[in-house]
């Protein structure tokens, strides 16, 4: 073997030992799997980056175009006619049980993750998932889109997905595809978690809305902007697929293209002095209970002094950030349902949730997973991705 060989087999080597390494807690489940996907993920990651750095396309551009090979068309099968439609200019999946019923059926409205740049009902994931909730509640399942960044910023994603199941409540719309008008809900993951749990919050003193929402259901939900510090993100910043550099780049690109709220963002500091009197509703110290706190110290965030907050005021918007939503706000949700992972930088904002919600008098069942991570409910051929969609559904079979 000549020497070039040796030192192109080296260098091999330390790419592919880069590439498949991925520091994983002890007790994840079929964790080669993981590592394998991650390595993926890291693959296209990069190359987004890299593209950005070239000045080729903006990094969220070809993620999403890599992410675009996922999705599959709106085909119906022998048990459930598929379609795709507008609801008020927004485009939807609809999915209609085949069997014939006497009774209305429930309705459930899903929005789907991705950062608020990435994703689309289309995606084979969240229409397998679509198909599953037909399967096990014989419901009616409308799953929307949303405009997304770069080319569209907060409120876009919230005003498209709440003009759209505002059209889905509408008595005739309801009618036409025979649904109970009592029995129906809202349930997102992720980013779609964070729209779910605002468009809910929207609903309750909307005057123009006269059909209102059984139950929410919010999948690792990403609920805030004021805190990037809780022990969530100290403890998973650098475990994949969400680490803290992703998370922060998707929550600044909501708000804008200009990176400098993203940098200000990733130290902390972007929150300015008027923020003051909100932080007792995102106050881990106080709303997480014991065993999630483990060792860390309360440190509040830092004023921001610059004019981050002027120019996007967005992410202190409560349509942005519903965990800063007061308490008289939180008292009248319904039923509530809310997912968290142990391994997921979002912990903390849904487990802060659950707590505020608890204390406001709302009935809330919180499911944690203690070797979930983010992301898994999308994870086709991951045992935990069956396990939290069985606990997903019979939660929403029992509820809805
Ligand atoms: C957060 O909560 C802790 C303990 O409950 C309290 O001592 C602290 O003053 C609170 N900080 C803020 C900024 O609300």
């Amino acid at each position: 073997m000549g020497r070039k060989t040796l030192l192109l087999l080296l260098l091999l080597g330390v790419l592919g030992a880069y590439y498949v390494h991925t520091p994983l807690p002890d007790n994840i489940e079929e964790p080669w799997k993981l590592v394998l996907l991650n390595a993926v993920l890291k693959t296209v990651l990069n190359l987004s980056l890299f593209a950005e750095l070239l000045g080729i396309n903006h990094f969220m551009d070809t993620l999403m175009f890599c992410m675009s090979f996922q999705e599959v068309p709106p085909t119906s099968a022998e048990n459930v006619t598929v379609m795709e439609t507008t609801f008020n200019n927004v485009p939807v999946r609809v999915y209609i049980p085949n069997r014939k019923s006497q009774a209305l059926r429930r309705g459930l409205f899903y929005i789907h993750g991705g950062g608020m740049s990435l994703g689309s009902a289309a995606l084979f994931a969240y229409d397998e998932l679509s198909r599953q909730t037909v399967n096990s509640l014989d419901a009616v399942v409308v799953s929307t889109d949303y405009r997304l960044a770069p080319k569209y910023h907060f409120p876009s994603q919230f005003e498209d997905v709440y003009n759209s199941l505002k059209w889905f409540l509408r008595q005739d719309v309801l009618e036409k595809y025979g649904v109970d008008p009592k029995r129906i809900g809202v349930s997102g993951d992720s980013a779609g978690g964070n729209l779910a749990a605002a468009v809910t919050q929207k609903l309750i003193d909307d005057p123009d809305v006269k059909i209102k929402l059984k139950i929410q259901s919010l999948i690792y939900p990403a609920l805030q902007t004021l805190d990037m510090d809780l022990p969530s993100y100290r403890d998973n910043a650098l475990l994949p697929p969400l680490t803290k550099s992703l998370t922060v780049r998707f929550w600044s690109e909501y708000f804008t293209t200009d990176r400098s709220l993203e940098k200000a963002m990733l130290f902390n500091q972007h929150t300015p002095v008027e923020s003051a009197q909100l932080f007792k509703f995102v106050n881990w110290s106080s709303l997480l209970p014991e065993i999630f706190k483990k060792g860390h110290l309360y440190k509040s965030p830092t004023h921001d002094t610059s004019e981050l907050f002027k120019k996007y005021p967005g992410f202190l918007d409560v349509r942005a950030a519903p965990l800063l939503a007061d308490n008289d706000k939180l008292h009248s949700l319904p039923v509530t349902y809310v997912i968290t992972c142990q391994y997921d930088i979002l912990r903390d904002d849904g487990i802060m949730y659950v707590t505020r919600l608890q204390k406001a008098g709302v009935r809330v069942t919180h499911q944690h997973f203690e070797d979930g991570f983010h992301g898994a409910i999308t994870y086709h051929g991951f045992k935990i991705r069956d396990r939290i969609t069985n606990h997903y559904l019979s939660w929403l079979n029992e509820n809805l």
